[in-house]
């Protein structure tokens, strides 16, 4: 089967006042349904970038990327939205949430825009994706009334409202003290039971062995990936066997 994600030789280059920075360098690697992948290394190496790519909020300087079988590194950006809307659940370090909608509006949002779907069934999935992360009893609070702990699960059912092919969690802990990091890093497990499939930038090793495959980061390049140093011991297994 086609891998879900297949990113090869990505590189960014951003551009800010005649100062060029390689943020990424020749990035190749793929990710499949269901998998669960952590990305590490030191700050600055290329793993936000790396993961807004991913998300489409950024585009690649060159290389190609592909999701769930279409190129889209040559979208226009009103294409890029709409793949973002339908395919992508972000969770960003900072929650994000809209300090002016309810905590069932912000959760919402993703599904604006889908006209297919029945107000009966957005309020259904809205109220399915909070109860995943147990905070449908706050639905009609407002951001500020909450912990930074229920923010973050709130920001987790918006990700996963309109059901994306894929997660992408940036330092989804990071503002997080070590007990709700763990309630959220609990739902993330959940949700990958299921079925999810997530990417994780996240600087916490203790976050990274939840995953099931490691990727480092090292100025902008891949410097170890897990899956492959696994594959890699099983072919030596097999061939002492052999
Ligand atoms: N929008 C931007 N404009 C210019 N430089 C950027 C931008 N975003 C990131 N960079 C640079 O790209 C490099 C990688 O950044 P980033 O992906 O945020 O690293 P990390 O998330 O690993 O800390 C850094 O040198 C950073 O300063
Ligand atoms: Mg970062």
């Amino acid at each position: 089967m086609a891998p879900l994600v297949a990113l090869t030789n990505i590189s960014k280059i951003f551009l800010t006042d005649e100062i060029e920075t390689h943020a990424l360098s020749k990035v190749s690697f793929t990710i499949s349904k269901g998998e669960y992948v952590a990305i590490s290394g030191p700050s600055g190496c290329g793993k936000s970038t790396l993961l807004a790519i991913l998300g489409l909020l950024e585009v690649v300087s060159s290389g190609s990327y592909t999701l769930a079988g279409h190129n889209v590194e040559n979208l226009s950006r009103q294409q890029r939205a709409e793949v973002r809307n339908r395919d992508i659940g972000f969770i960003f370090q900072s929650f994000n949430l809209i300090s002016d909608l309810t905590i069932e509006e912000n959760v919402a949002l993703p599904l604006t825009y889908r006209n297919q779907i029945s107000r009966a069934e957005k309020i259904r999935r809205v109220n399915d994706a909070l109860n995943k992360v147990n905070m449908l009893h706050r639905a009609r609070h407002y951001p500020s009334q909450l912990s930074g702990g229920q923010q973050q699960r709130v920001a987790v059912a918006r990700a996963i409202v309109g059901t994306p092919s894929i997660l992408l969690a940036d330092e989804p802990t990071g503002n997080l003290d070590s007990q709700n990091a763990k309630a959220v890093m609990d739902i993330l497990d959940n949700l990958h039971r299921d079925g999810a499939t997530i990417c994780m930038v996240t600087h916490d090793p203790r976050c990274a062995e939840r995953a099931q495959r490691s990727i480092v980061i090292s100025d902008g390049q891949i410097v170890g990936d897990g899956r492959l140093a696994a594959e890699f011991n099983l072919i030596k297994e097999t061939s002492d066997v052999v």
